[in-house]
């Protein structure tokens, strides 16, 4: 039987399925609750000094008839006493002293980081999450996001924590960056233990189109939020990727972020490199029970593997995650439909004619409503597979190879691709001279 448990960073969890630090972690009574269903570690809502929090704080982006599947919230840190949460963090050890609590901080001055860590200390977290992601409310304040997209910033942050802290500490990282690897590298100089990533990005969820005012709306006004949710996780795992192939921060622990619902993409994120996960917005939604069909699934995968830990899988994507010039240029697949399973909507007809190749061809008989695949025109873009309702109606066929396997680069290398315009090779000799409008008149 596959053993869950993990070390992560000196963090010791009976599995790798975490809360974040987020309103399903406010409180010791919760955090006990969501590890009686199962949960490994929570992530306490960030403290620091209390503020005071708006109505209404959240925003759903409903898409069609799937509720939530993007999240958005304009909420602060905690806005309970630093010892009420203290106290609880206390309390939660004493009944789970082998789960994993981690302090989520958030303060301003070294003075404070320095204090607020050895309060944690004292009562008993297993470790320290450092919050430079916020992006609404505490960045104005210098805090939050300001800090996680500044490198140098961070950096220095990071390293009066490691000087003054005796527990691991996670840095949080911000998606609001135009490069993750920059503040995951300043992370690692300044000495953190582990990194964690997403915190939310910054967003505006809708207009009320009566009163024009942004959701969540306060008072006829509103803010940007962050966004979450099943909709940030391609965002996440690209991100989660980039630093875990980073030569100089791969070796540091990754904690994943961002949409994760079900076994499967807690699956994802560690063959991407994580090694624990954090959940927040699908435990809003449906509550701490998911965990059960998460350590199911996970279990279930791991087993018909024969995978006796989740480090025996760790990374095991990243090999097959190359630059685009590293792809086969040779490799050819094209669509093919199967006529059993086609309801005849022409829904890929139309997505192709319109969106892609035109590589899809309709039948001159109007009671046969089946499309047909024109192969010459067929790029294997996948299109029509994606807007297809039909599961597996249409798939993509892998064709016979016509040539040996070749890249980008090689093909540049070898001189066999125009790098310019006026290579005429291009199609072109540079300059695009208009014919004259007379003859074009001429010619009708
Ligand atoms: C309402 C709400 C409050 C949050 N509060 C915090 C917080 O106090 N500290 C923090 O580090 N992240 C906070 N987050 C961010 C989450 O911890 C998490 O990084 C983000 O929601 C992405 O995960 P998800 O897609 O599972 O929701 C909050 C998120 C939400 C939705």
């Amino acid at each position: 039987m596959a053993d869950l448990s993990i070390n992560f960073a000196g963090i010791k969890a009976p599995n790798p399925f975490w809360l974040a630090s987020a309103p399903p972690t406010n409180s010791g009574y919760q955090i006990m609750k969501a590890f009686d269903a199962g949960w490994g570690g929570a992530v306490w809502k960030t403290m620091g000094v209390p503020v005071i929090n708006v109505s209404s704080r959240y925003g759903g982006l409903n898409y069609r008839d799937t509720r939530m599947s993007g999240f958005n919230n304009i909420e602060l840190i905690s806005d309970r006493t630093l010892a009420d949460n203290l106290r609880e963090i206390e309390e939660v050890k004493k009944y789970f002293p082998h789960h994993a609590v981690i302090a989520s901080l958030m303060v301003e001055t070294r003075k404070e980081w320095e204090q607020i860590i050895r309060d944690v200390e004292n009562a008993g977290a297993d470790g320290i999450e450092l919050n430079f992601g916020c992006p609404h409310g505490m960045c104005e304040r210098g805090m939050g996001s300001a800090v996680g997209q500044e490198p140098e910033v961070l950096e220095t942050i990071v390293g009066w924590v490691m000087a003054a802290a005796k527990i691991p500490v996670i840095t949080k990282l911000t998606p609001n960056i135009s490069n993750i690897e920059d503040p995951g590298l300043a992370a690692v100089k300044g000495g953190t233990s582990a990194i964690s990533l997403i915190n939310t990005i910054k967003s505006i969820m809708g207009i009320d189109l009566d009163t024009f005012a942004p959701y969540p709306v306060v008072d006829g006004k509103g803010t940007n939020g962050g966004y979450c949710g099943p909709a940030v996780k391609p965002i996440a795992m690209n991100m989660v990727r980039q630093l875990a192939q980073h030569p100089q921060i791969s070796g540091t622990p990754i904690s994943a972020i961002g949409g994760i619902e079900t076994w499967r993409d807690v699956v994802e994120y560690i063959l991407l490199g994580a090694t624990s996960v954090q959940v927040c917005t699908s435990v809003m939604h449906y509550g701490f029970g998911i965990v059960r069909e998460m350590e199911r699934g996970l279990r279930r995968f791991m087993d018909e593997r024969g995978y006796q830990t989740i480090y025996d899988f760790t990374g095991k994507a990243l090999p097959n995650i190359l630059e685009w010039k590293e792809l086969n240029l040779s490799y050819k697949v094209v669509a093919s439909i199967n006529p059993d399973k086609c309801i005849g909507c022409q829904l890929c007809y139309i997505a192709c004619e319109d969106g892609a190749h035109q590589a899809i061809g309709l039948s001159s008989d109007p009671t046969n409503r089946i499309p047909d695949i024109i192969e010459e025109n067929c790029v294997g873009c996948n299109l029509c597979s994606l807007v297809c309702p039909v599961e597996a109606c249409i798939t993509m066929e892998k064709q016979p190879a016509k040539a040996a396997p070749v890249t980008w680069e090689e093909l540049t290398e070898a001189g066999e691709i125009p790098n310019s315009f006026n290579d005429p090779r291009a199609g072109g000799n540079g300059h695009y001279v208009p014919e004259p409008a007379e003859a074009l008149r001429k010619k009708g």
